[in-house]
């Protein structure tokens, strides 16, 4: 059975070892890295840009896959599963209309005031810079709420910037809002919104179009260093529960989070088509329940990495549901075990990250440790790696508790060479109580 594989990152690795979970399947990969664990994993790969959408075509004609699945975000704002669908592909991920879910903060945000979904908040979109830009800035501070100031498009996780973090207060706001129409970043475009104060979580969905099938939520950690100090980066690591709960997150606002998300996906429907992927929801869980910061039109990197492993049900006949509609027709099980992720990443990431340095990964003592191994951007050249400038590899120690699950990817991630740092603490009980403290501290005010 010949699958098709677009992307070449972490989260990819893990969407192709969980279709290799299935003997029949063939995988035929296009990226544009030479990740060596998709390389090992594939029977061809195709070295090009996952956006090029005449090459995935091209890669699709001549491999005449029965399932594609794509992995990152970039594809699927081109159009690249419109194109495949087209061909008669079964795809798994959305055309890009509803993609724009991800691809377009501003259609985010109409879409939650069109159809009144909870979880909205205070923002105003800009197509020019105009007065009211500032105006909208001074409002929010007159009602004592911080911003956030978005570009509308893609900038590969670096525009968004956030006030206390990236930003010293509303006035340094608007600064950086002048700044998006001044250079046009994200196509200069943008949203300001008002900073949601919580504690963040992930929830996952298989969406074939109609029927949305949760995952366990997971939480990942932003922040640079450990204690949660430094920049915002694309992920340090995260972790799930054997119970499939987050132990900050109580029943009613875990299924609110839900109707959210199920909401999400009527209204794309009804807006510009059917939604057929994975659904990312990026939540805060705030003293007024979860409320959404952003969607990603895919799976959360490096969230897939503790959810695909335990994911007990063939990936592909998952991945066959999601393109066929038939998702109510199967059940869908995950292990009820906990998963700890740490990602290795370049020295100075992700401000200025050191380029093209000889990253060695004791790849046996990673086994012996019982941790999975994840290539995330990495090179592979004459039998070197070399690191790129994002996020490295990653580990993930699956267990029966957590403190196990964090020891095991503890242990796997000390045997990795190079200019690379991590975050100790990610999946430590110490970390996890502090969310929980904080979360206490807020419902308790
Ligand atoms: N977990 C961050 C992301 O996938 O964008």
């Amino acid at each position: 059975m010949k699958v098709l594989l677009v992307g070449g990152g972490a989260r990819e690795h893990a969407i192709a070892m969980a279709l290799k979970r299935n003997e029949d399947v063939q995988l035929y990969t296009l990226m544009k890295i030479k990740n060596p664990g998709i390389i090992e994993l594939s029977e061809e790969v195709s070295f090009n840009p996952e956006t090029d959408v005449e090459a995935v075509i091209n890669f699709a004609k001549k491999v005449n896959p029965v399932l594609a699945v794509i992995g990152p975000e970039a594809p699927l704002g081109v159009g690249v599963a419109n194109a495949l669908r087209e061909l008669g592909i079964p795809t798994a991920g959305p055309d890009k209309l509803p993609a724009q879910i991800e691809t377009s903060k501003e259609f985010m945000r109409n879409l939650f005031k069109k159809y009144s979904i909870n979880g909205s908040l205070s923002y105003a979109a800009f197509n020019e810079y105009s007065e009211e830009v500032f105006e909208f800035i001074d409002k929010m501070t007159s009602e004592g709420k911080e911003v956030v100031v978005k570009p509308v498009g893609l900038t590969g996780g670096k525009g968004v910037k956030v006030v206390g973090e990236q930003l010293k207060d509303n006035e340094e706001a608007k600064e950086y809002a002048k700044e998006v129409f001044d250079k046009s970043i994200g196509g200069g475009k943008l949203i300001i919104e008002e900073k949601l104060v919580g504690v963040e979580f992930t929830l996952h969905g298989f969406v074939d179009g109609k029927n949305i099938v949760f995952m366990p939520p997971v939480q990942d950690h932003p922040h640079a260093y450990d204690d949660d100090e430094g920049a915002i980066t694309g992920g340090m690591g995260s972790y799930s529960c054997p119970n499939h709960k987050l132990p900050f997150l109580n029943e009613e606002m875990h299924e609110e989070a839900k109707e959210i998300m199920k909401n999400t996906i009527k209204a794309i429907e009804n807006e510009v088509g059917e939604y057929k992927g994975f659904l990312y929801g990026q939540f805060m869980l705030t003293v007024n329940g979860p409320k959404i910061i952003e969607y990603n039109a895919r799976f959360g990197d490096p969230e897939a990495m503790n959810l695909l492993p335990i994911l007990k049900t063939d990936f592909v006949e998952v991945c066959e549901a999601i393109a066929n509609g038939t998702l109510d027709k199967i059940t869908i099980d995950f292990d009820n075990k906990a998963t700890v992720c740490k990602y290795i990443v370049p020295n100075g990431y992700p401000i200025e990250p050191v380029k093209n340095k000889e990253l060695k990964i004791d790849v046996d003592a990673i086994n012996n440790a019982g941790a999975t191994l994840f290539y995330a951007s990495v090179n592979e050249e004459d039998g070197k790696l070399y690191i790129t400038g994002s996020r490295s590899a990653a580990v993930v120690g699956v267990a029966d508790k957590i403190e196990d699950a964090e020891k095991i990817a503890q242990n796997a991630i000390e045997n990795f060479e190079g200019e690379v740092f991590y975050r100790r603490d990610i999946g430590t009980k110490k970390l996890i109580q502090k969310r929980i403290n904080r979360i206490n501290e807020l419902f308790n005010k």
